[in-house]
């Protein structure tokens, strides 16, 4: 698929299309933070609706989007030669893909780590026959020599606690089944990257990474291959720009 739309102003660049077919027109080492959140490929795992008392019943069939497969060693060497020497990679991830992630990347990198989102407000499990749903893993990578912004040592901890993305700030039209919350982002692009650095998001759904970014004085590129959620990150990533 080739990039359908494109627009690029002083502190951001949006296009609709596959993130990988954009990917090669990005310079070599010109990427400060890629902070990105890929599908899980979860929706293989649903078993249908779980029907809950006074909430909407839950599922696992997240869309048409969560199905293609991803494959982290698609994404490595470009990663590796779009990424500054002195870059970060922040990627989410699910169980299934986190050994995946590991063996495509930790070659390639002098550090790989883990950071986990403890979401407060998880999907209940009524029957009470497991582990709620409540922490999201976040792989990251780096070489020596990258960007790291933490003052104390309690900074440094490798978790962070919110809700899940609650309304006003998650949209309902449309409405993004993965949107995640900006102070999370925002959590993490502070210790990873400067002002006026460039963060990438080539899976940027609604926009939540970029809107974090322009909140911060970086500057942007995010990639969507669906029409609606392109046209929902560009509104949302435009409210923001003041260059
Ligand atoms: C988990 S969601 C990201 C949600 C985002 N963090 C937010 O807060 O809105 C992953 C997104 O990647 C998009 N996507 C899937 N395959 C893609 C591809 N090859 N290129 C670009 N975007 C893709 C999906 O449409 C989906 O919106």
């Amino acid at each position: 698929m080739h990039i359908l739309k494109k627009i690029k102003t002083k502190q951001y660049t949006l296009a609709q299309g596959d993130c990988l077919d954009y990917i090669n027109s990005i310079p070599d080492k010109s990427i400060d933070l890629i902070l990105t959140d890929p599908p899980y490929n979860i929706a293989q795992y649903s078993t249908g609706n779980i029907n809950l008392p006074g909430r909407s019943a839950l599922n696992n069939d997240l869309g048409e989007w969560d199905l293609s497969p991803i494959d982290p060693f698609e994404f490595v060497h470009h990663f590796k030669r779009i990424l500054k020497p002195n870059g970060n990679i922040f990627v989410f991830t699910s169980y299934n893909l986190i050994g995946k992630w590991h063996e495509a990347f930790d070659k390639e990198f002098d550090t790989f780590q883990f950071f986990v989102w403890h979401k407060t407000n998880p999907a209940p499990k009524i029957f009470k026959n497991g582990f709620l749903n409540s922490c999201e893993m976040i792989v990251c990578m780096w070489n020596k020599g990258h960007k790291w912004n933490f003052g104390k040592q309690n900074e440094m901890h490798n978790f962070f606690e919110s809700p899940i993305c609650m309304r006003p700030e998650r949209l309902s039209d449309p409405k993004h089944p993965a949107q995640k919350p900006v102070k999370l982002l925002e959590h993490i692009l502070k210790i990873a990257s400067g002002e006026q650095d460039v963060v990438f998001d080539p899976f940027m759904g609604v926009g939540s990474t970029g809107v974090a970014a322009l909140k911060n004085n970086r500057r942007f590129i995010g990639i969507e291959i669906e029409p609606v959620f392109f046209d929902a990150a560009k509104k949302r990533i435009g409210g923001y720009d003041n260059g």
